[in-house]
């Protein structure tokens, strides 16, 4: 990486593996990653089943640690923080969007997006419902279509003013208009809120850029 690229760096996967025990089996969900991810960039990882992506966003999102190597956020390495720090970063700074809407069925909309917040405020929800082009505010989750639950989570990653979205599949459930539309909303979040994302999918409406990463057997291929 260059120095305007080391300055911009916002996530960085120094040398990092990922080991399950499965029973007698050893798998090697991740095996030496090097990876980083600029400030504002739109990242896609794609690759076959089993190969290694959502455990890659857990540990990115530090939901998980890895068994060896460094995850850093903006420079500080975060296994030497405090899980109390660590769960400040992954509140403050963290949206996450995974393929199945977890959206808590019995209450609305607006109610999804406020619970979250670290100050309640309705005016914002429907700020960033409308921002993700939805604007049935007291609908329930019941009452929306696959493509509207996405929608309604993607505002809700952004409700603490996160920089960055760590997307799972989001589209994995949509039919292939649906999914073109979800993508094209994250494209036009990326370059209008200045959202470093990052996203797998198998949606191949995007051509493969210099932020595509190509995932086999735990090994990041080509970018
Ligand atoms: N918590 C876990 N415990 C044990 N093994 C795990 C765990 N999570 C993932 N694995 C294994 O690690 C490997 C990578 O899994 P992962 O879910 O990250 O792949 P993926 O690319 O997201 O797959 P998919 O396309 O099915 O979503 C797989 O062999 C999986 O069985
Ligand atoms: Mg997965």
């Amino acid at each position: 990486m260059n120095e305007a690229e080391k300055d911009n760096t916002h996530f960085e996967l120094n040398e990092v593996w990922k080991i399950y025990k499965n029973g007698d089996k050893i798998v090697h969900a991740l095996s030496r990653i090097n990876c980083y991810f600029t400030r504002g960039s739109f990242n896609i990882i794609n690759g076959p089943l089993g190969c290694g992506k959502s455990t890659m966003i857990r540990i990115i999102g530090l939901l998980e640690k890895p068994t060896m190597g460094k995850v850093l956020i903006n420079g500080d390495n975060t296994s030497d923080l405090s899980q109390k720090k660590r769960n400040s970063i992954i509140r403050n700074e963290i949206g996450m969007v995974f393929k199945r809407s977890n959206l808590i069925p019995i209450i609305n909309a607006v109610d999804n997006l406020t619970l979250p917040m670290l100050h309640s405020d309705n005016n914002k929800a429907k700020e960033l419902l409308k921002k993700v082009g939805f604007n049935d505010y007291n609908k329930f989750p019941s009452e929306m279509s696959v493509e509207e639950e996405q929608r309604v989570c993607i505002a809700r990653a952004m409700v603490n003013n996160h920089s960055i979205i760590l997307l799972d599949e989001p589209t994995g459930d949509l039919h292939t208009m649906e999914s073109d539309n979800i993508i094209e909303l994250l494209l036009e979040l990326n370059q209008t809120q200045g959202l470093t994302m990052i996203i797998t999918t198998n949606n191949r409406r995007l051509s493969p850029s210099d932020n595509t990463f190509e995932m086999v057997d735990g090994t990041i291929l080509k970018k």
